[in-house]
Order: structure tokens, then sequence, then C-alpha cells
């Protein structure tokens, strides 16, 4: 299995190109299903999710192909609506081919996502709204079943909480429903609204768009299109935090600004310098020791719980004491023992952790739990002194493109070793 081994103290400086957002990638390729003609995606980033899904369509029977940063795909091939544990298992956002297979297809049979690391997170949103749009649906033997006669038909969704895959699968499906679909308490994500501007491009009719209210007007028919997907923010926002950690400064290109503001307002009450230019944004701590920021995850444009980790990492060597409170997952402080073990002093009740900020981390041992609770073990490495070794980084792997590439461009030592 592969670790990291990284040596702290360095500070980072220099220039880093944010890829493509692995969170907006994922249902837009869902979404290539709904083409009655070729399309290409590009700036789709080579991550291991990505591979997940273009597997997982590419069983349905629907041609396609990945190389560089594009994928091309041909969905009039399609010869199944299948899709099968062995894969779903291995990645929630797998559930984001329900909608648009019973969408255009009528049916479809796909595995229900187990629980995982971050929380037990059901699907009874997605069904439930499904449902509303007129499809049967019947869980046995661990998949859901669902089908409909004709097509689906416009309707009122109000979602119980804010479901960022359940609003992406029901706005896709709605897309070919008959009549008007309302989608009432609809995430905001700026990975939603980059699906409607795909969707939009294909002849879909949607309004609302960055509102929590998604009016879609059902076509019968969508093309393909060419469509670049979204800068990734939160990786965006994770090699800022190595600046904050490290003192250092850095400069992200190929990303906006607009995508992340809640979170750069936290950086610059840290005490961080922080520019914003049209398509990149640059960090710069100056030297100094952050300070100790509390904040509470939400949902967007609020903080984002996929930042949560990254900034506990850099609140760690803060100045002063910080509470954070997670409000969206209910197990997501797995990386809290592990920085304990560096030499943090976290303490957890409950969904609220008070950081109390150390002059210095040091190095130890750790073990990787989920995505973005990784990337918090890397920058607390980054920062500690002596040599860290982060074991099961293939949840890294998941989400962050090269990043030992991009760590190293900024002065970081990190290298990956194999066992
Ligand atoms: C998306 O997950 C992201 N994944 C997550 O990113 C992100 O953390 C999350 O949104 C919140 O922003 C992708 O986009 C692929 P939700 P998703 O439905 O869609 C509960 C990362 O690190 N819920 O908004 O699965 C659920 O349990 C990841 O990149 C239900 O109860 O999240 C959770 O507590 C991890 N029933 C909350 O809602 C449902 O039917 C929000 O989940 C659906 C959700």
């Amino acid at each position: 299995m592969d670790k990291f081994l990284i040596q702290g103290g360095n500070t980072l400086e220099g220039e880093v190109r944010i890829s493509g957002a692995k969170n907006a990638a994922l249902p837009l390729l869902a979404a290539m299903i709904l083409a009655e003609t070729p399309m290409t995606l590009r700036n789709v980033p080579n991550l291991k999710d990505v591979n997940t899904l273009v597997k997982l369509i590419g069983g349905m029977g629907i041609t396609i192909s990945y190389a560089g940063d594009t994928v091309h795909s041909d969905a009039s091939t399609l010869n199944n609506q299948f899709a099968p544990y062995e894969l779903v298992k291995t990645m929630r956002a797998s559930i984001l081919v329900l909608g648009p297979l019973l969408a255009r297809y009528g049916e479809a049979k796909v595995s229900l996502p187990g629980g995982c690391a971050i929380g037990s997170r059901p699907v009874d949103q997605h069904l439930k709204a499904l449902e509303a749009l007129g499809a049967q649906i019947e869980v046995e033997n661990g998949y859901v079943n669902a089908k409909v006669d004709g097509r689906l038909k416009g309707a009122e969704v109000v979602f119980d909480m804010v479901t960022v895959g359940g609003t992406e699968n029901i706005l896709i499906a709605a897309t070919l429903a008959e009549g008007i679909t309302t989608i009432r308490n609809a995430a905001r994500e700026p990975e939603i609204t980059d699906l409607a501007h795909m969707l939009i491009k294909m002849g879909a009719k949607i309004e609302g768009l960055d509102t929590d209210t998604l009016v879609v007007t059902g076509v019968e028919k969508l093309q393909g299109c060419e469509y670049s997907v979204v800068a990734d923010r939160i990786e965006t926002g994770s090699y800022l935090a190595a600046a904050a950690m490290t003192g250092g400064r850095v400069k992200t290109t190929h990303t906006d600004p607009a995508l992340l503001e809640c979170v750069l307002e936290k950086f610059e009450e840290m005490g961080a310098e922080v520019t914003r230019g049209d398509d990149w944004i640059e960090l710069d701590m100056m030297g100094k020791r952050p300070k100790a920021v509390s904040f509470r995850t939400l949902p967007h444009p609020d903080f984002p719980t996929d930042m949560q980790a990254q900034l506990m990492a850099v609140n760690a060597i803060g100045r002063g004491f910080a509470t954070i409170s997670e409000t969206i997952f209910e197990n997501r402080f797995m990386h809290v023992p592990e920085l304990s073990r560096m030499g943090a002093n976290i303490q957890v009740e409950g969904n609220d952790a008070v950081v109390t900020g150390v002059d210095k981390l040091s190095a130890a041992p750790v073990m990787a739990t989920d995505l973005r609770a990784s990337f918090s073990l890397v920058l607390a490495a980054l920062a500690a002194e002596g040599e860290t070794l982060i074991d099961r980084i293939y949840h890294i792997d998941r989400g962050y493109e090269d990043i030992e590439a991009k760590l190293q461009g900024l002065g970081a030592q990190i290298k990956r070793v194999s066992e």
C-alpha cells in the first residue's frame, strides 16, 4: 500500500495549477448518459473516482474514452441500465446514474451505496424525489430497482435537508421529464451550477441557478455538447491552506475566487494577505503564525465541510484557540486522533471541536481516514518537525490530482513510498 513520507519545515512558495473539480466532474459524467449525440468533457481531473464512474458508465455499453483531461462519450450505444455493487461500493457518487438512466431509458437497477467513514449517508432523499416524479422504486437485495411508465412527470420536490447529490440526481432527471419540476431547498454548491450550465448547453431549460429553488421545464431530447469542468474550489483551498500552514506564499491559478469566498475570508481572519484575480488567488502568510479561527460547516455559500479538516490542521498550530462545529456529517472528525498523535491539542464533544494552537507539531506515523482528512495530515506533516509517514493514502488519490508533483513544485519534501 502506498504511503507518503514528508519532511516538515519547508516554507511553501510558488504557483500551482488547480484541476477541474472532482465533485463537478462526477455529476457531469452521469449527465452524459442523457445525450442523444456524442459529447466531450474537458478539464476532467485524473482521479480514481473519475475512473470508477467512467468504468461504471462504460459497463452500461456507452462508448466512453478517457485520456489526458478529456472524456469523449457516445451514449447511443447503451445496452443495459445496471450499476453493480462491486463498483458502487467503492464510490457513493455512483448513485448519480439513477436519475439519468430513469429519465432517458425508463428503468434502472443501481446498487445501494453503503455508509462510509464520514457518516451513514443515506439516499432516501434521492429516492423520494424520483418517486415524486412518478418513478416506481423498490429496494431489494441491496439494489434500487426503479422504473417509470413512459416519461417521468414534472412535480414539486421539497428536500427535507440540503443535499448536493440529491439535488444533482433530480436536476438531471427533471430535464427530460414531462412538464415543470420545481426543486425546493435545493443545494447551491458551485458544482450544481456547473451541472446546470452543461445541461443547458445540451438543450435543457433550467431557471433559478445559484438559488435554492430550481425550476426545470422538461424537454424531449438532449444533445451532446463540449463542456469544461469548473475549477476545484476545495483543491484551491487546500493549497492555500498549505501556504497558511507553513508561513508561505502560494498562488493558485486556473481557479475562481468567487467559488470559495467564505474560506478566503477565514484565511484573512487568520492574518493572511489574500489577493484575488480573475482566475487566480494568492495567499501570503508573510512568515507569520496564523491566528486560530472558529467556524461552522454549512451548505454553500457558507463554510464547506470539505475544508473543515484542512482548516483544523492550520488551527492546530494557530495563535489562541478556535471552535469548529461540523453540521453536515455526523462522523467527520476522524483526523483528530491522528493530528493529536502529532502533538495537536484538540478536544471533541459530539460534533464540536475546540482547537488550542500549539507552537510546534512533531512528526509521527499517521493514517489517512478519508479524502479531506488525508490532506489535513499532509498539512500537519508539512509544518511538523521531522519526517512523517502517512499510511492509506489511497484516500487522497480519490480527490487530489498529482498531489506530490504539485506540492514538490511549491518546495515541499514529499515522496510516495510503496510497500
Ligand atoms: C457531496 O456529497 C460531496 N460529494 C461531498 O464531498 C461533500 O462533503 C457533500 O456533498 C457536502 O457538501 C460529491 O459531490 C461527490 P449530501 P453528497 O447529499 O452529495 C444527508 C469530498 O470529500 N443525506 O449533500 O453525498 C447526508 O447523510 C466529499 O469530496 C440524507 O440524509 O452529500 C449528509 O449528512 C465527501 N439523505 C447530508 O445529508 C439523502 O438522501 C449532506 O449530504 C442525502 C443526504
